[in-house]
């Protein structure tokens, strides 16, 4: 089934364990590893994360860890060929719709000081830098980005998230 973004977003799991592999390896400098996210979508059960498909492609995920009514996301990475069309965007609504169903009250993640389009689509979301971590990639500082009192931007966030609820695959 299509909708008219042309991708689905549903639950990424172990199995897509491959799918996720070979997309952190086209992306990352510095990919997380199979045991990684082998932890990450089997063991840890304070992680959350959702994958985009086309059709049967996986073309991009995103997750976060939530502890007490605070969430850490980890990842948020869009195949290169189906970038700047929204996919991300949709990935964070709904990983933001979660945290905001638990309750959390504040988001954080860290993104490379390099990076402006990742950090442009964090400040769509209200997030907001605080300060650097430096080294923390190898030889690049990371910027700490952080939503404080989410529930507060559920207005904002609604509106994102009902522009791709199409997107969300039954079931
Ligand atoms: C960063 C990333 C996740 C964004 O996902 P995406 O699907 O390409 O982003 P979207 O199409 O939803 O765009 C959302 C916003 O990001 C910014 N953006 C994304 N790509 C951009 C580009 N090439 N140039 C400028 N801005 C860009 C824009 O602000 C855009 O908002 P707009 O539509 O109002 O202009 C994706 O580009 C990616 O996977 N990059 C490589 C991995 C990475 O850097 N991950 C983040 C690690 S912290």
């Amino acid at each position: 089934m299509t909708n008219q973004f042309n991708w689905h977003i549903s639950n990424l799991t172990i199995e897509h364990l491959e799918a996720v592999i070979k997309i952190e390896k086209e992306t990352y400098s510095d990919p997380w590893t199979m045991a990684f996210w082998n932890y990450e979508l089997k063991h840890n059960s304070h992680s959350y994360y959702l994958g985009a498909w086309a059709g049967e492609e996986l073309i991009g995920y995103g997750g976060m860890r939530l502890l007490f009514k605070k969430a850490h996301i980890t990842n948020l990475t869009v195949k290169k060929d189906w970038q700047n069309k929204g996919v991300g965007t949709s990935l964070m609504a709904f990983l933001l719709e979660e945290a905001l169903k638990r309750k959390v009250k504040d988001v954080v993640l860290e993104v490379r000081e390099s990076n402006y389009n990742a950090q442009k689509l964090y400040s769509k979301f209200f997030f907001k830098s605080i300060g650097v971590f430096n080294n923390y990639y190898k030889g690049e500082k990371a910027v700490v980005m952080v939503l404080s009192n989410l529930s507060a931007y559920r207005g904002n966030l609604n509106k994102l998230i009902e522009k791709f609820k199409a997107c969300i695959r039954p079931g």
